[in-house]
């Protein structure tokens, strides 16, 4: 994770951002922390990493690459705002000990983002962010199958906004947010499918992190409280305004380190 220093929206990559509409960096501060606390009181363990000055979204750690036991493809930004933030993510990848591969600069991947693991296939999204380009080279360099999908809607620019696995065989999925072709594929290859209509979606209640028996997220998440304990799992729902302000929830604020260790 990267703790929120030099947080703020100070330009709009995303329909969500709007410089007018300012973060309140105190309340900001304590939205990151209970989060913080949350995967603490779960027993997870975090590394942290500093955020400099000038690269304000830089606290979305789920951008920084994409990983698999000891591997990590670092990211390509699609927006020369975020670019700054590459080699900050390369060096603590590194200093975490992983051996970390690079893409064709020519091509754009925002890492675990557009990139989530459902098991050991590797879900990859392009459509804004992410260029399909980087789909097979992610799946040869990490030696992981991988199943393209295309995201059509803007508000839902990143797949860990409509798609959050949430063990090998199910998902919560925005179908709203996927070509009719990708969302068919989706529903073919996981077995089970929780749906979760558009407008709590655009709460960030897909953006979630599975820990355990519990599902952490945005608030929006109450409402799908019901699904996840059938599902099996407790809903932890965080106020996460601050960082919605900015396109973002619990997920992107985390990337986790240990996927295909424990798997
Ligand atoms: N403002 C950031 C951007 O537009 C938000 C990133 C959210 N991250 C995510 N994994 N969805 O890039």
């Amino acid at each position: 994770m990267c703790r929120p220093r030099y947080y703020g929206i100070e330009y709009e990559i995303n329909p969500w951002m709007h410089v007018a509409d300012k973060v309140d960096a105190a309340l900001a501060s304590q939205q990151w922390d209970a989060l913080y606390a949350t995967f603490t009181d779960l027993g997870e363990g975090i590394e942290l990493v500093e955020q400099p000055q000038g690269l304000p979204d830089m606290v979305f750690t789920a951008n920084a690459g994409v990983l698999w036991n000891n591997r990590f493809v670092l990211s390509n930004f699609r927006h020369a705002e975020r670019q700054g933030e590459e080699p900050h993510f390369k060096a603590e990848l590194e200093r975490l000990g992983f051996e970390v591969h690079t893409l064709d600069k020519a091509i754009s991947f925002e890492g675990a983002g557009d990139a989530l693991f459902v098991g050991d296939t590797l879900f990859c999204a392009s459509g804004f962010r992410t260029d399909v380009e980087s789909h097979a080279e992610v799946g040869r360099i990490l030696d992981v199958e991988v199943v393209s999908l295309e995201l059509v809607d803007p508000r839902f620019y990143h797949l860990d906004t409509c798609f959050c696995p949430l063990n090998a065989s199910t998902v919560l999925f925005a179908s709203a947010a996927f070509s009719a072709e990708s969302a068919q594929t989706v529903r073919a290859r996981v077995p089970h499918v929780i749906e979760v209509p558009a407008d709590i979606a655009s709460g960030f209640a897909c953006n979630a992190m599975p820990i355990g028996d519990r599902v952490v997220s945005s608030t929006a998440a109450a409402q799908l409280q019901e699904a996840l304990r059938d599902a099996g799992y407790l809903t932890v729902g965080l106020p996460m305004t601050e960082f919605m302000k900015s396109g973002g929830g619990v997920r992107c604020l985390s990337l986790p380190l240990d996927l295909g260790r424990s798997a």
